[in-house]
């Protein structure tokens, strides 16, 4: 056999295999759950019992923050809503607290793209913590920068939620000798695949600003989050996921642009794309933050 068709066959051997080994790890790393695009957050916590869990919900004033932390207190759990706007967060306590008749939400201060309030928000936190959500995001419509200077999607969507996780690191450590494990569920969205994090120009400094790529970037870092923190505390028992909640008419739509807009009807009209409601969307938090399949499963992230 000639030389060279030898070194093509091994080197189709090599990549045949490699394709095996990563279709063997892709299949064991899938985690299959009973719920399915169209069950809600109540489907996922029925008959769930949240007693003494102790979490937080970012972001919870609107969207999908306020109906996950709604299904987590009708299943019994102590939700604190951190939120950058504490009378909106005080309007949605009031509402969980009649619609569930279960213990009123605590509301606590907290702007993700401002350091100091984290930093506040983690010094003020007291005792054990079970839960953290890291879901508050925003999605700009054109360059805005934090008084120190960072690109403000991936400010508040990671650097923020990143220094609430490491400032809570020991809280959530605490939480998971208590009930045997802790988690972090992180929003992450598909358009993570339209863009890795540039580590050399992450702030948009030196290259054209494009805001459905820095929100892309920002949503990767959330994914990347969930594998990293697994890796370094699942030995303290913490575990982090990110998730993607799917297509979900929010106020997160708000600085989309024209074109965006289209494109969405467009992929709706052609049936290739549905929005969830809220109510299907934090179905995927919660999957991630109570079903058993995820207890000590963590760095998963949403292809
Ligand atoms: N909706 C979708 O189709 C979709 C798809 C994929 C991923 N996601 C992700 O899902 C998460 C929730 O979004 P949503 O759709 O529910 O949007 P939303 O209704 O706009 O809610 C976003 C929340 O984040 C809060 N927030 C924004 N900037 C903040 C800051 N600096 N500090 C603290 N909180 C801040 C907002 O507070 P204010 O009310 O004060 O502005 C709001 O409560 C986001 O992480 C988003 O990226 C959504």
């Amino acid at each position: 056999m000639p030389a060279r068709r030898i070194v093509w066959l091994l080197g189709s051997a090599v990549s045949i295999t490699a394709a095996l080994q990563w279709l063997a790890m892709t299949i064991s790393r899938t985690i299959s759950t009973p719920f399915t695009a169209s069950s809600t957050a109540d489907d996922v916590v029925r008959g769930a019992d949240l007693a003494g869990v102790r979490a937080i919900v970012t972001g919870s004033s609107s969207g999908i923050g306020v109906e996950t932390a709604r299904a987590l207190t009708a299943a019994g759990a102590e939700v604190t809503l951190a939120v950058r706007n504490t009378a909106a967060g005080e309007a949605v306590a009031d509402t969980i607290e009649k619609s569930t008749r279960a213990v009123r939400p605590r509301v606590v201060h907290l702007d993700l793209a401002n350091m100091r309030t984290v930093t506040r928000f983690v010094e003020r936190w007291d005792g054990p913590l079970h839960l953290l959500i890291n879901n508050a995001g925003l999605v700009t419509g054109g360059l805005e920068r934090t008084s120190q200077g960072w690109e403000l999607q991936f400010a508040t969507n990671h650097l923020g939620h990143f220094a609430l996780a490491t400032g809570l690191h020991d809280a959530l450590a605490l939480g998971a000798v208590e009930r045997n494990g802790t988690r972090i569920v992180a929003l992450s969205s598909t358009a993570h695949m339209r863009s890795g994090v540039d580590f050399d120009d992450v702030h948009f400094e030196r290259r054209p600003y494009d805001p459905q790529i820095a929100y892309a970037q920002s949503k990767t870092a959330n994914s990347l989050f969930a594998v990293e923190a697994t890796r370094l505390w699942a030995n303290d028992g913490i575990v982090a996921n990110a998730v993607n909640p799917g297509g979900v008419a929010t106020g997160l739509q708000r600085h989309f642009t024209a074109r965006q807009k289209e494109s969405l009807d467009a992929a709706e009209a052609a049936g290739v794309f549905a929005y969830k409601t809220i109510e299907q969307g934090a179905a995927t938090t919660v999957v991630a933050a109570v079903a058993p399949e995820f207890a000590h499963s963590g760095g998963h992230s949403p292809r």
